[in-house]
This record gives structure tokens, C-alpha cells and sequence, in this order.
């Protein structure tokens, strides 16, 4: 049964779905449905029911990461899909496993190393590394390597989990490695202008291997109350959030840092 059942919206009403944050506690129609759904067709474990009720209720700032790598009743990406549809962001932890994360890292890092990352520029203001310090790769989808193959596969799941789940029509994604060298940062942005882009959902997914916080380097979203989350690019772990709902600026960090950031898009 999909969590929106009342009213299919079309991915332009996408902001009905999704209550502003200071709206969670008061409990919108759309989060009792989600409730409700994911109780029935996922009976669920003690331990779990406290925290997707937290979750569903209105905990706009969730601080535990969603283990999607744990066999739970829920089926994959469930929770997941519920923080997002909530609270419009949600950070996974161990969304491939550590060998396949490895194999990701070790490749960008390769790839930085023989220069084939290009430093990305905002706009046509070349001046503009002061607001952009990384070097990206872009996935080219018709030849990714086997292990981008499974990183896009991985996705894959989860776009069309969101598309079921929340009529998101999310008809595609593009993915680039990106690296930060020391130092570097990305000033606050927001990854889609309103009502110009196709970018719906932003997800970033993490590469670096013992990344401790005194490093650096958080991802900070800033959130509808005015605070804001601190995400850190520890290996393993995706954050998503709506891209055109949240901005978000990449703090310099003390040793370099591999993301690939990743953008699942509708119909332009
Ligand atoms: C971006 C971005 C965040 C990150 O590329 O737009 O915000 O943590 N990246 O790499
Ligand atoms: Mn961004």
C-alpha cells in the first residue's frame, strides 16, 4: 500500500508531501498515513517502534543515522523513506558495504591522483574557488566502472523505493566523485533554483575510512528552525535531503575528502 494513497500528487506538488519542518508536531494527515502503513505491513521490533515513532511523530532532527545494512522487519530503505518524507532529510549509515566503499575510495582517490577530477567552478566566475574548493568527476552512465555500477545500482533501489512510496517521479540520476583537498570548502547553496531544476532529491554518499570529527569537514544542513545538522563524511554513510529545500555548505577539513554527491531528478 503506498504511504500517500489519499491523493496521488504530481511531483509539482511535491511540497504537499512533505510538511514543513515546524509543522511536524502538530502531525499532518500525510504522516498518520505513513504511520499507518509502515505499522501494518511491517509489524515492528520493540527497540524499532520507539524510533520511527519519534521519527514519524515529528523528532525533526534525528540524530541517529538509519542502519539500512541490518536485516530488520522493516524491508530496505523504509525508514529511510519515512525520516525523508518527515522531516525532508535523513542520513543512512552503511548504505554499501565497507569492501564496496573501499573499492569506491580507492578509485577516486586514483583518479585524483592521475588528474582526471576537474575543479568545479560556481557559474562563470572562475574566481569562484574561494566558494567551491573541489575537484569533480562526473558517472558517465554508459561507462561506469564496476564498482560506480554498484553504487548506481544501489540508488537505483532507492529511486524507485521513492518513487513508489511517494509518487516522487524520479526519472533519473547523474553522480560525480568529488574531492576536497585540505582546506577546502563550498560555501552555503542550495543545489536547485526553485521552479528551474530538475533536482529533487540531493544524496551524498560518503569515502573516507576513520574520519574523525576533529578532521572537519562536516556537511552542514541547515534546517527550518534556524539550527542545523552537522553531518560528517565518515565512510559508508548517504545523506538526503529535498534539494530545493535545504541549504547546505561543506566546512574545510584538515586532510582531503571523497564524496560523490548525487542528484535524483524529475522530468525538467
Ligand atoms: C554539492 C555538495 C556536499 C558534500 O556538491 O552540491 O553540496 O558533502 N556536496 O560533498
Ligand atoms: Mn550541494
Amino acid at each position: 500500500m503506498p504511504a500517500f494513497n489519499a491523493i496521488p500528487p504530481t511531483p509539482d506538488r511535491f511540497d504537499q508531501l512533505v510538511a514543513e519542518p515546524n509543522d511536524y508536531a502538530i502531525g499532518q494527515p500525510a504522516e498518520k498515513q505513513i504511520k499507518t502503513d509502515a505499522f501494518l505491513e511491517h509489524p515492528p521490533i520493540e527497540a524499532q517502534i520507539e524510533w520511527v515513532v519519534d521519527c514519524l511523530i515529528g523528532d525533526a532532527t534525528p540524530n541517529e543515522a538509519i542502519d539500512v545494512s541490518t536485516k530488520s522487519q522493516f524491508s530496505e530503505f523504509d525508514m529511510a523513506t519515512s525520516a525523508l518524507a518527515v522531516n525532508g532529510w535523513c542520513v543512512v549509515s552503511n548504505f554499501l558495504s565497507r569492501s564496496e566503499t573501499e573499492a569506491l575510495s580507492t578509485e577516486c582517490m586514483a583518479m585524483h591522483d592521475a588528474q582526471l577530477l576537474t575543479p568545479a567552478r560556481v557559474g562563470a566566475n572562475h574566481a569562484a574557488t574561494l566558494l567551491r574548493g573541489d575537484s569533480t568527476h562526473w558517472f558517465q552512465p554508459d561507462a561506469l566502472s564496476a564498482r560506480q555500477q554498484v553504487f548506481a545500482d544501489r540508488i537505483e533501489a532507492l529511486r524507485n523505493r521513492l518513487n513508489r512510496e511517494l509518487f516522487l517521479g524520479l526519472v533519473d540520476s547523474e553522480s560525480h566523485y568529488a574531492v576536497y583537498p585540505p582546506g577546502a570548502g563550498y560555501a552555503r547553496h542550495l543545489d536547485c533554483l526553485r521552479d528551474s531544476d530538475s533536482r529533487v532529491i540531493s544524496a551524498v554518499f560518503y569515502l573516507n575510512e576513520a574520519w574523525q570529527d576533529a578532521e572537519g569537514g562536516a556537511l552542514r544542513l541547515y534546517l527550518a528552525d534556524q539550527t542545523y545538522h552537522d553531518v560528517f563524511p565518515r565512510a559508508g554513510t548517504l545523506l538526503l535531503f529535498l534539494s530545493a529545500e535545504f541549504e547546505h555548505e561543506v566546512l574545510p577539513a584538515t586532510r582531503r575528502r571523497m564524496s560523490i554527491a548525487c542528484w535524483m531528478k524529475q522530468r525538467a
